[in-house]
């Protein structure tokens, strides 16, 4: 059964049909913040309190919404969020992501929890337009060898950067979780992270206790400093929230910070992404690009976040919510909505492209 999108005309619309349709483990995961979920609900919120003051007059009969997006071309200036478990969410999961992304004309960031091969995923990809951009995302486990071989994995897929997530110490804590005694459903398998003989992991209450070994709190710079040198791929970092973080991560060699608190996932209490990103914009002070991701649902946002300073945004739910209610054509129509959302909302506000997105254009 195909479900009619003609309805649906924004993100909020699948997000309210993704939570209908979605059996109770996936969807609270997907959906879920850490603790009482107010970083999660700021990170949006942060958004909407930014106030657009549009120029008028400036002929914008001849528009686009291309952009440059970490040295490639993009068809806006957006990317595909890493997200674990997608074929919880639909049987295709990442191949639906990797097509519709693709098709999109956008960089998709593969979560290093998938539960497809990023072999796979490439060939998804590039079945859809050879010029497909695809990012690995990494967390540094415990056992070094799994994460260097990931990352050779990675490259040797044709991956063109590598993201490595650095707001994981420990895991947050998602209640919702805790109490579904979420696992990952049987049949399903986080393909990379698999250790010879030993179990996927990701079973029992909430991810703490299963996935613990994916991630390591003895993290440092130096750990940074190993997997860059580990791997001719640039790495990106995600999940920098403090100017001085963006400004090390820049002078040890990072080709660009992703300002992200996970989507309200790690941290509550945290800040809105929105609210540090013109700090870490300043601190990085132009040397590589910054990007954003967190509660991104409009294209009015992506304006926000371009004015601000940022190259572009990623998107992490909206997907998942696309991909649920519709497979493949979901998230393309998800991407569609945006890219046009951002079109007239360049339009509106006197702008031909992502160029004239410039920092008047939010009212102080
Ligand atoms: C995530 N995120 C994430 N990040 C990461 O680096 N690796 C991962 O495997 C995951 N997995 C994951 C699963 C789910 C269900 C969610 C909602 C998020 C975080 C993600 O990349 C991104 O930072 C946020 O989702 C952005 O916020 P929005 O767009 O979801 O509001
Ligand atoms: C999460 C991890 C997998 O947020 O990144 O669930």
């Amino acid at each position: 059964m195909t479900t009619d999108l003609a309805p649906f005309l924004n993100l909020d619309d699948f997000e309210r049909h993704a939570l209908e349709v979605l059996p109770a483990m996936p969807r609270d995961y997907y959906r879920s913040g850490a603790w009482a979920e107010t970083t999660l609900r700021e990170n949006r919120a942060a958004w909407e309190r930014l106030r657009i003051w549009y120029r008028v007059m400036r002929d914008v009969s001849a528009r686009t919404t291309a952009a440059t997006v970490l040295g490639g071309p993009a068809a806006m200036p957006l990317c595909v969020a890493p997200t674990a478990l997608q074929k919880m969410a639909h049987p295709d999961g990442e191949l639906a992501t990797a097509r519709a992304s693709a098709r999109a004309g956008v960089p998709m960031i593969v979560s290093s929890l998938s539960t497809t091969t990023i072999e796979d995923i490439r060939a998804a990809a590039t079945a859809v337009d050879p010029a497909a951009r695809t990012w690995m995302q990494m967390y540094i486990g415990r056992d070094r060898g799994m994460v260097r071989a990931l990352a050779q994995r990675a490259q040797a897929a044709g991956c063109d950067a590598l993201v490595l997530t650095v707001d994981t110490p420990v895991w947050g804590i998602r209640e919702r979780d805790i109490r579904n005694h979420f696992r990952v459903p049987d049949g399903l398998r986080i393909v990379h992270l698999e250790r010879p003989g030993g179990p996927t992991g990701h079973t029992g209450s909430g991810i703490q206790e299963a996935l613990s070994w994916t991630i390591d709190a003895s993290l440092t710079w130096k750990d940074f400093e190993w997997l860059r040198d580990s791997t001719p791929l640039p790495v990106i970092l995600k999940g920098v929230c403090r100017p001085e973080d963006a400004k090390r991560g820049v002078e040890l060699g990072a080709k660009g910070i992703l300002v992200s608190n996970h989507g309200g996932r790690q941290l509550d209490g945290s800040p809105a992404t929105v609210e540090v990103l013109p700090h870490c914009v300043e601190a990085v002070g132009g040397r590589v690009p910054v990007l954003v991701d967190g509660g991104v649902r409009r294209g009015t946002d992506i304006l926000r976040a371009l004015a601000l300073g940022a190259q572009a945004v990623c998107i992490g739910r909206p997907v998942l919510w696309g991909l649920a209610t519709a497979g493949e054509q979901g998230i393309e129509r998800v991407l569609g909505i945006l890219k046009q959302e951002l079109d007239v909302t360049l339009a509106l506000a006197g702008c031909a492209g992502v160029a004239d997105a410039t920092a008047d254009l939010l009212l102080p």
